[in-house]
């Protein structure tokens, strides 16, 4: 039986791939300071008698350093950090600290405590503006547009020279936009809310074709352990996606029509949504696709399931 950390794991996509390794009979410690996510997501996990919690701060040193002394982790699923790329803008040290020195802190522990194997949450934002051409994984030169690109890509470099150092194997998997069950912030919400204050017009960010890849939630958990059983090399890096893209018009409409609305959309202007945003953004996926790998849902449809997802959330909370 494998002990895992997953830190993060309170959090939209934590807590689904606890879920996920807790049914694979894993032993899984979840590790997050609950500033993003919530223990409600875990409500299903803490059934497990396979699954602990602890509540804190992966730069609390201390903390830190007593969960690595009291478990003998195989795996680190590292998760944790700032996931609203928008609200660094106001201050970049958000970034340098929940998205870089967590990162940094948990190779260090890895080091000191010898374990060799970690499960990176990376970003399509790594890759910065690229005009909405097809990117593959050797893309380059790589200069991120926002805080948050940045942080995950100096991630990167540092899990680099870290396995190349101390014989760390690493899996890094890039996310595109994903969607799904747990959400707490991004369009699809800004959009209800908006909604809900004024049903006859949805004000929209920008001039509406922003487009980018929604992965539905369970089909990246699906692709992460697929990467993980299926490579192994030093150093695996993969773009993880869906073919296609959704529009943020198109997005809007589906909101209008899952709420049964005849709302006008009015549209901003502009080519993007707020400083740092990528507007258009399209993976190569020919990678994953040959080690056998391709998504269930279409972006579309993980759009709309997801829209169902936090409408009924929201039903629920009434
Ligand atoms: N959701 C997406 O569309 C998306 C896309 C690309 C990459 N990612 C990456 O996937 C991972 C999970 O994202 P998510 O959408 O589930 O976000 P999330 O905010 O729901 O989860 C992140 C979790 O990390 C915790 N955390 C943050 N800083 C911490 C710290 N210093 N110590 C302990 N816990 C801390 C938060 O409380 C939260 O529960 C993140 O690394 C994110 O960058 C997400």
């Amino acid at each position: 039986m494998n002990t895992i950390l997953v830190t993060g794991g309170a959090g939209f996509i934590g807590s689904h791939l606890t879920d996920r390794l807790l049914a694979e009979k894993n032993k899984v410690v979840v590790f997050d300071n609950l500033s993003l996510g919530r223990k409600s997501n875990l409500k299903q996990a803490l059934q497990d008698p396979n699954c602990t919690f602890v509540e804190g701060d992966i730069l609390n040193e201390e903390l830190l350093k007593s969960l690595f002394e009291q478990h003998k982790f195989n795996i680190i699923f590292h998760l944790a950090a700032n996931s609203d790329i928008a609200r660094s803008y106001a201050n970049p040290n958000v970034d340098l600290d929940m998205t870089f020195l967590t990162t940094y802190a948990i190779l260090q522990k890895m080091r000191q405590y010898g374990v060799k194997k970690l499960m990176f949450a990376s970003t399509s934002a790594i890759y910065g503006q690229t005009g909405g051409v097809e990117v593959k994984e050797t893309y380059g030169p790589l200069f991120p547009a926002s805080h948050y690109g940045a942080g995950k890509l100096a991630s990167e470099a540092f899990i680099s020279s870290f396995a190349e150092n101390y014989g760390i194997q690493a899996w890094i998997t890039r996310f595109p936009n994903v969607c799904g069950e747990r959400t707490t912030h991004g369009i699809l919400h800004d959009f209800v809310k908006k909604l809900k204050k004024t049903p006859e017009e949805l004000e929209v960010l920008g001039d509406g074709k922003q487009a980018k890849p929604y992965l539905y939630v369970k089909d990246l958990i699906d692709a992460i352990l697929f990467v993980m059983s299926h490579s192994d090399e030093k150093i695996n890096y993969y773009n993880l996606g869906v073919e296609g893209q959704t529009s943020v018009s198109k997005i809007a409409e589906f909101v209008i029509e899952a709420m049964n609305l005849h709302a006008k959309i009015r549209y901003t202007g502009g080519d993007r949504g707020w400083v740092g945003d990528v507007p258009k953004f399209a993976y190569n996926l020919d990678k994953i696709h040959q080690l056998g790998w391709k998504a269930s849902y279409s972006s579309d449809e993980a759009v709309k399931q997801a829209i169902k997802n936090i409408l009924e959330q929201d039903a629920c909370s009434l």
